[in-house]
C-alpha cells in the first residue's frame, strides 16, 4: 500500500511531530489517532522476545510474557553457519508479528574486545567478518516476516563500566576496520529496518549525536534507509542528537525531548524541515509493519526444538582424548549444580521469561537407554562460589564408582552480566577445586562450560573430554546430552579467541577505568593480535572438533594476479575422512605481505559450513572482493590494497592452515604522496614516483660525507648509509649543505605537479 507520507506528516501538528520523535513510554511509540498513525511495538531482542505486557524496564527486572529463549549470540555466532542464522530470524521474527512486535532491539554486534566485557554474551564475535555475516543473514530471517530489527548498539561499545558516558577512544582505521563492519556489513546486506546508536561517547562525542556516525557514515556511505533510535536513556541533548541523525528517543524522556525540539523549531535554531524528514522515517518503517500484517501461527513447543537444534550446531568441542562421545551403556556420574539448573541466558534487558528450560539431567531422564546408568551428585551450587565440603566430598565418591564423570560447571549470573564487567576470567574457585578434587580419582573426567565470555582453565591439561556449551538458551540440556552422547555430531567453532589467562588480552591494560577507554591496540583485536604475536592460546579462533575428521586438498584460485576491481574466486575440496556424518567449517584467512602498512597476520575473509558423509568430499567456493585484502588507509580515507603478494589460507582454525596458495595484487590506486621538506629520502625512495628524485638526493648526500680517511670509512658501512638516508628528512639535504634550498624546493614542487 502505497502512503503519501509527506502529505500525512503536512496534516500533523508542531507537537504532533516532535511528540512521533520519542516513545509514548517504555516500548511504544506515540499514535495520532485522527491522522490513523497507530502505536507500534519495540521489544528486546536479541536471542527471543522480551515483550512486557505490564510494568516496562530496560534491565530485565520487571516480567514479561512467556517465551522461547534461543541461545545468545555468544553461542550461534559458533555455528558459522549463515542458513542458521537466518532461520533463527524467521522464527524470532514470527514470533514477533505474532504477539504484534514491530520491531525486535537485536541483534547486538558489538565486538568483544575484551573477555571482561559483561555483555559479550549478547554479542557474536571478536572478528568482524563473522559477526557482520551472522548479523546479516540473521536480520534478513527476521525481515522476511516484514518485522523489523535494531542492529546495536552503534558503536564501539564494548565493555559496561561507565557505559552511559565512557568515551570509546580509537582511531579511525581501528573504527573502519574492527568495529565498524559488522554494521556495515548488516546495512549493506539485509538493511535492518533501524539502528539503535549506543550509550557512550566515540571519540569525546555522545553516540546519540554523532553526525560524522549517525548520517556521514551509516546513511551516506553505507546507505542506510531507516531510522536511527536511541538505546534506553541513551539522549544527551535532543536538538543537537535530532540534527545528528537520531529520529526516535527512546524510551521517553516524559516530553522534556519533544519540548526541547518544540522550542528550537519556534525560535528557528532547528529547522523543521529536519524534523519533518525524521518523522518521515520513523512512520515509513512502522507503516511498513503495520501494511504487511499477516497471520503468523507458531507454537512455542516447535520453537524450543529449534532452540535446541541452533544450540546443538552451535557448541564446540574442545577437547576429546578419546572420552566422547559416551556410551549408552557406560556408567556416567554427571556433577556439578549446572547439570539440574544451567545457566542458558544473561541477566539483564535481553533476558527472556523461557516457558521451559530442560537440564542435562532433565534430558537424561528422557531418554531410557541412559537414564539407568548415569548418577548425579550436585558438588557445587551453581548459583555461587562456596565450597561446601559435604556436596563436594558426595561428588568425588560418586565419579570413584564410575567409568567417566562429567563436570557441568560454568559462571554464576552474579559473575556476568549486562550493567557491569566482569572482575576477573576465572571460574568460581569452587568449581576449579572440585574439578581438581574429582581428577585425582577419576582419570575420565570431562568438563562441560555454561559461560558467556571465555574463563581461564587451570585443569585443562589435565580433564579428557571439553565442551563449551556458552550459553546454551532454554534446551541447553538436551543440545549437550545429544552431542555428549553423538546423537549430533558437534560442528561448532570458537567465534572468539580463549587465552590462557586474561592478561595475555590485548586490551588488558586499557579496559574499564576513568572516563575514557583508549583502544590502544588498534586493529590488533584478538586473534589479530594472539597470531600476530605468536602467543600460546588456550584455544584459537575458529577452532572446534568433530567426532569425525576432514582432509583439504586441491585449493584453487580463478586467478593468480587482480587488481582492486576484480573478485578472485578460491575453492577447496573437503573430504570427511572419518566414520560418522559431520559438518566442517572451512576457514579463509588472506595475509598481506605487501608491506605497505602494520597489518594482522591474517584476516577471516571467508567461511563456509559444509556437511559431508563419512568418505564424501564437496567442494566449497568463496569469492573475494577488494575489501578483502584492503586496510582502511587514514590518510586517503579509502580502503586500500596495496601492489604485492597476498597468501590465501584455508583453515580449520586461525591456528591450523592446511592449505597455502597466493596472489599478485596489481593496485591502480596509488595512496596520495606527502611531499614537503620533511618528507624523507626513505619516503621519496620507496615510491617508483619519487624513486628518481630521491636517489639524485641521496647520491647528493652521500658524495657530499664521502672521501674521508681510511680509518673513518670502516666504520661506515652501505647499510648505515642507506639507513641514515631513509630516515633523514629532505630539509637535511639543504642545512647539511649538500643542494641549496631553492633547488630542493624547485625539484618537489615539480614533483608535487606530476602529481595533479
Ligand atoms: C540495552 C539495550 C536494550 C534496551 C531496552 C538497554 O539498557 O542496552 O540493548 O535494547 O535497554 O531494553
Amino acid at each position: 500500500m502505497e502512503r503519501n507520507l509527506k502529505e500525512l506528516i503536512s496534516k500533523m501538528t508542531l507537537e504532533e511531530k516532535a511528540g512521533m520523535c520519542s516513545g509514548l513510554d517504555f516500548w511504544h511509540l506515540k499514535h495520532v489517532e485522527r491522522l490513523g498513525i497507530p502505536s507500534v511495538m519495540v521489544s528486546d531482542g536479541p536471542h527471543g522476545l522480551r515483550k512486557q505486557d505490564d510494568k516496562g524496564d530496560h534491565l530485565g527486572i520487571n516480567d514479561s510474557i512467556k517465551a522461547v529463549c534461543f541461545p545468545p549470540a555468544c553461542l550461534s555466532a559458533c555455528s558459522f553457519d549463515r542458513e542458521l542464522m537466518t532461520e533463527l530470524g524467521e522464527t524470532i521474527g514470527r514470533e514477533a508479528q505474532a504477539t504484534d512486535v514491530s520491531v525486535v532491539l537485536g541483534p547486538a554486534v558489538n565486538i568483544k574486545r575484551s573477555p571482561l566485557c559483561g555483555r559479550n554474551f549478547e554479542y557474536y564475535s571478536e572478528d568482524p567478518y563473522l559477526a557482520g555475516e551472522t548479523a546479516a543473514a540473521f536480520i534478513n530471517g527476521v525481515q522476511s516476516q516484514h518485522v523489523g530489527t535494531s542492529i546495536k548498539h552503534f558503536a564501539a561499545n564494548n565493555q559496561e563500566y561507565n557505559r552511559m558516558s565512557n568515551s570509546s577512544e580509537a582511531d579511525e582505521r581501528t573504527l573502519r576496520e574492527i568495529y565498524f563492519p559488522a554494521f556495515e556489513t548488516a546495512v549493506k546486506k539485509s538493511q535492518p529496518y533501524t539502528v539503535m546508536c549506543s550509550y557512550n561517547r566515540v571519540n569525546g562525542v555522545y553516540a546519540s549525536e554523532n553526525p560524522w556516525l549517525l548520517t556521514d557514515v551509516l546513511r551516506g556511505e553505507w546507505g542506510f534507509e531507516g531510522y536511527v533510535m536511541s538505546d534506553w536513556g541513551a539522549v544527551n541533548e535532543r536538538v543537537p542528537a535530532l540534527k545528528a541523525g537520531l529520529e526516535l528517543e527512546m524510551p521517553t524522556s516524559g516530553g522534556a525531548g519533544d519540548q526541547e525540539i518544540i522550542k528550537a523549531v519556534k525560535d528557528g535554531t532547528l529547522d523543521e524541515a529536519v524534523l519533518d524528514r525524521a518523522v518521515e522515517r520513523i512512520l515509513r518503517i512502522s507503516f511498513k509493519w503495520l501494511d504487511n500484517r499477516k497471520e503468523q501461527p507458531f507454537t512455542m513447543e516447535e520453537d524450543h526444538e529449534f532452540a535446541r537444534h541452533t544450540a546443538e550446531q552451535s557448541m564446540v568441542l574442545l577437547k576429546n582424548e578419546n572420552v566422547l562421545p559416551l556410551k549408552t551403556d557406560e556408567k556416567v556420574a554427571f556433577i556439578g549444580g549446572f547439570a539440574k539448573k544451567p545457566r542458558f541466558q544473561g541477566g539483564g534487558s535481553s533476558h527472556i521469561n523461557s516457558f521451559r528450560v530442560s537440564s542435562a539431567l532433565d534430558a537424561v531422564s528422557r531418554m531410557e537407554e541412559i537414564s539407568g546408568n548415569v548418577t548425579y551428585a550436585e558438588g557445587f551450587a551453581a548459583d555461587k562460589d562456596v565450597y561446601d565440603e559435604t556436596l563436594a566430598a558426595e561428588a568425588v565418591e560418586a565419579a570413584k564408582n564410575v567409568d567417566k564423570a562429567v563436570i557441568f560447571a560454568g559462571l554464576p549470573d552474579s559473575f556476568e552480566s549486562e550493567g557491569y564487567d566482569r572482575a576477573h576470567m576465572g571460574l568460581p574457585q569452587c568449581q576449579n577445586r572440585l574439578i581438581a578434587e574429582i581428577l585425582k580419582v577419576q582419570p575420565n573426567t570431562i568438563v562441560v562450560l555454561h559461560n558467556g565470555s571465555p574463563v581461564e582453565m587451570p585443569w585443562l591439561a589435565d580433564v579428557k573430554g571439553l565442551l563449551e556449551a556458552y550459553l546454551g538458551g532454554q534446551a541447553v540440556g538436551e543440545a549437550e546430552v545429544s552431542l555428549l552422547y553423538g546423537k549430533v555430531n558437534p560442528s561448532g567453532k570458537l567465534a572468539e579467541t580463549i587465552p590462557l589467562k586474561l592478561s595475555d588480552n590485548p586490551s588488558y591494560l586499557n579496559f574499564g577505568e576513568g572516563e575514557k577507554t583508549v583502544y590502544h591496540e588498534g586493529v590488533f583485536v584478538g586473534y589479530r593480535y594472539y597470531d600476530t604475536k605468536e602467543m600460546p592460546v588456550a584455544f584459537p579462533f575458529g577452532y572446534g572438533l568433530s567426532y569425525t575428521t576432514f582432509a583439504y586438498s586441491n585449493l584453487k584460485l580463478d586467478k593468480d594476479e587482480l587488481t582492486e576491481k576484480d573478485t578472485l574466486t578460491v575453492s577447496v575440496d573437503v573430504t570427511n575422512t572419518g566414520n560418522v556424518p559431520g559438518k566442517e567449517i572451512v576457514q579463509l584467512y588472506v595475509r598481506d605481505n605487501s608491506g605497505a602498512c602494520r597489518r594482522p597476520d591474517k584476516e577471516l575473509k571467508g567461511y563456509e559450513k559444509v556437511a559431508l558423509e563419512p568418505g564424501e568430499t564437496k567442494t566449497v567456493t568463496m569469492t573475494l572482493d577488494h575489501r578483502s585484502f584492503a586496510w582502511y588507509n587514514a590518510d586517503m580515507k579509502d580502503w586500500y590494497s596495496a601492489s604485492g603478494t597476498y597468501d590465501i589460507l584455508i583453515g580449520a582454525s586461525s591456528r591450523d592452515i592446511r592449505l597455502t596458495s597466493a596472489v599478485q595484487m596489481k593496485s591502480s590506486v596509488k595512496p596520495p604522496l606527502k611531499l614537503h621538506l620533511n618528507t624523507t629520502l626513505g619516503e621519496l625512495l620507496s615510491d617508483e614516483r619519487t624513486m628518481g628524485y630521491g636517489k639524485y638526493l641521496a647520491d647528493k648526500m652521500t658524495s657530499f660525507f664521502g672521501g674521508s680517511s681510511d680509518e673513518a670509512n670502516e666504520a661506515i658501512t652501505d647499510e648505515m648509509n642507506t639507513a641514515m638516508a631513509a630516515s633523514m628528512p629532505i630539509r637535511n639535504v639543504v642545512s647539511f649543505g649538500a643542494c641549496s634550498k631553492e633547488e630542493v624546493l624547485e625539484g618537489l614542487n615539480k614533483l608535487i605537479e606530476a602529481q595533479k
